[in-house]
């Protein structure tokens, strides 16, 4: 039974790391799981990606920002997306459309309207089943993000990571906006609380919807 599940939260909030326990829990119960992620997903959207996230594109204009999202979306969701749910299979994808909302519409302050409908356009409508949303305070996901990098120095992936907290809030304010405009598609957990809690509360999210279906 073909279920698309998206993870969103703002930097640090350990969406990633919930995404693989579920996988890996989902697979051991048989279910056929495929695990991606946004911006990425295949190799034309991985070259999106680099550019997206690279620190010495700090001067990208914010409508650049969101028209390579689009695009990397609209060929990850032919190529992986769409093909894998027409197999029956369970998308666990890491981040999607409302990142672009949380981020290019909350926190750059673009166009709300022109961004559902690029959305709309990038996905031909498809929306996920279920949005799990990790919630965490900006201090605490943006600490951990950024401590990643240190650990990491030499990589490059971190335009994102270097916004203001300002920035930050206004992204998670947006998703938090977006999960009370959705509520039956979104689940919202508290990712503030030890790893084992967070990863109980995602499967009880997600499991009674696999086998309603
Ligand atoms: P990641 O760190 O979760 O892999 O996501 C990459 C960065 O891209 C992250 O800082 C959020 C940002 N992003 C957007 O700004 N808009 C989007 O549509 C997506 C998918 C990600």
């Amino acid at each position: 039974m073909a279920c698309f599940i998206t993870f969103e939260g703002i930097e640090g909030c350990g969406k990633t790391t919930q995404m693989k326990i579920l996988s890996e829990h989902l697979a051991e119960k048989g279910f056929p799981v495929v695990i991606t992620r946004e911006p990425g997903g295949c190799p034309i959207s991985l070259k999106i990606r680099d550019i997206l996230l690279d620190a010495v594109n700090s001067n990208m204009v914010p409508l650049a920002e969101l028209f390579l999202y689009a695009a990397a979306r609209a060929q990850h969701v032919a190529e992986i997306i769409h093909p894998a749910l027409d197999s029956g299979k369970i998308v666990l994808c890491d981040r999607f459309t409302d990142a672009t909302t949380a981020y290019q519409g909350f926190g750059r302050e673009l166009d709300i309207t022109l961004i559902e409908e690029l959305n709309r356009l990038a996905t031909g409508r498809l929306q996920p089943d279920v949005t799990i949303l990790i919630d965490c305070p900006v201090e605490i996901g943006l600490g951990r993000a950024l401590s990643r990098i240190d650990a990491t120095a030499g990589a490059r992936e971190e335009r994102f990571e270097l916004e203001s907290f300002q920035f930050h809030r206004k992204v998670r304010a947006g998703y938090l906006r977006l999960a009370a405009e959705n509520p039956q598609r979104f689940i919202v957990i508290d990712g503030n609380r030890s790893m084992g809690d967070v990863e109980a509360a995602v499967r009880e999210a997600v499991l009674p919807r696999l086998s309603e279906g």
